[in-house]
């Protein structure tokens, strides 16, 4: 058993991970500042575990009162999801990038050194490839950042290192994750994007409740099987399950890694589409568009060193995370039919 702070706690991916901890055991506290999330996400872990997790609502930059936190909540380790992540905004305010992401980060290595915390596990992002040579992408591949978000994650993940490196730190994860989507299949908890969505699923449910008349397609002239850009998505609840496993591994073994988190399996847009009118019965208009700005044709993961260092196998497919994505979808919109 780890007591665990996670940072962002109440956030898409942190509350899953809250969800998948507490079911292998694990004690977890949650911190969030609610920059980018909603106020009702505790009541909807303790609904869904049980548990009442213990709650700081505090910003990861503020060392004081983060020091406190884990003076009152002593733990072994850090899941550290706090961060700004969209791309656009990141080229429009790049400042508040540098401050959230790479500021936010040291603030708080510095408060778990004050403390004596001495393990994290970070949420990276396969941002930091870039435009990969070819997929599957191998962790060694090399990373090319493309946008201000992506240059974050990779000095935040050359942070850490450096910290593991020199012995501040005794064990880190630095989790390359792939295109998370869908929800918990109770449907309690799931993504709240502001205003428009950036993310194909959480643009195609919005499309399916009506909220939007159509979904566009961002280019269909890719060289790729069908024309459409392909992505790695891969279930919240297997990213959720990878963290448990990457805690346990780093503690128990006192290492450091940097590991993908994706399926192995490229879906194109049109795949994914498809996918998500099979599962949920409901027709999704369609306006193909130009391509995005900035998008890459193929990216999707190499798995293996997830699978051979944490023993982590994704256990679920492509129509759970369509299922998934629209009970939680529908739900929010009062659609009672699912
Ligand atoms: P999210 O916005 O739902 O969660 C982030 C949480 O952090 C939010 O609850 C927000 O309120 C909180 N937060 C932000 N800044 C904070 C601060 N300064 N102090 C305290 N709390 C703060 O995002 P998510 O999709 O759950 O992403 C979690 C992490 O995973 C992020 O680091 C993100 O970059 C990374 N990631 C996400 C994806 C994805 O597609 N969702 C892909 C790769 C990596
Ligand atoms: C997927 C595919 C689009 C919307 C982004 C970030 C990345 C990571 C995950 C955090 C692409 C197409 C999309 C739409 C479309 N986040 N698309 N119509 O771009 O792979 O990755 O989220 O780390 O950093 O860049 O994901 O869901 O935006 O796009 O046709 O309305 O869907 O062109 O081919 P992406 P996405």
């Amino acid at each position: 058993m780890t007591r665990v702070l996670l940072t962002g706690g109440t956030g898409y991916i942190a509350s899953h991970t809250a969800v998948a901890l507490s079911e292998r055991g694990h004690e977890v506290v949650l911190l969030d500042n609610f920059s980018n999330s909603e106020r009702d996400v505790p009541e909807r872990l303790r609904r869904l575990t049980g548990k009442a997790f213990p709650l700081i609502e505090a910003d990861i930059r503020d060392v004081p009162t983060v020091t406190a936190a884990l003076s009152a909540h002593p733990v072994d380790a850090v899941i550290h999801f706090a961060a700004l992540k969209a791309v656009g905004e990141s080229e429009a305010d790049p400042l508040l990038y540098y401050d959230m992401n790479i500021i936010g980060t040291i603030r708080l290595l510095q408060a778990m050194q004050e403390s004596g915390v001495r393990r994290i596990v970070f949420s990276s992002s396969a941002t930091v490839y870039g435009q990969p040579d070819a997929s599957p992408i191998q962790e060694d591949a090399p990373t090319r950042v493309q946008n201000i978000y992506g240059r974050t994650k990779l000095v935040m993940e050359d942070l850490i290192r450096d910290l593991a490196r020199t012995g501040k730190l005794l064990a880190a994860a630095n989790l390359r994750y792939f295109n998370p989507v869908g929800a918990h299949p109770s449907a309690m908890i799931g993504e709240t994007p502001r205003g428009v969505p950036n993310n194909l699923m959480p643009y195609m449910t919005q499309v399916a409740t009506g909220e939007r008349p159509h979904l566009s397609v961002f280019g269909d002239d890719y060289d790729t099987p069908d024309g459409t850009g392909v992505r790695d998505y891969l279930h919240v609840m297997d990213l959720a399950e990878a963290h448990a496993l990457a805690l346990e591994h780093i503690c128990a073994h006192e290492v450091s890694v940097t590991v993908n988190l994706g399926t192995g399996i490229g879906i194109s847009v049109l795949d994914l589409v498809h996918a998500f009118e099979r599962a949920t019965g409901r027709k999704i208009p369609l306006k193909m568009s130009p391509r995005r700005p900035g998008d890459v044709a193929s990216n999707y993961a190499n798995p293996e060193a997830a699978a051979r260092i944490f023993g982590w196998k994704v256990q679920r497919d492509v129509d759970d995370m369509c299922r998934d994505a629209w009970r939680w979808q529908a739900a929010r919109a009062g659609i009672n039919d699912v």
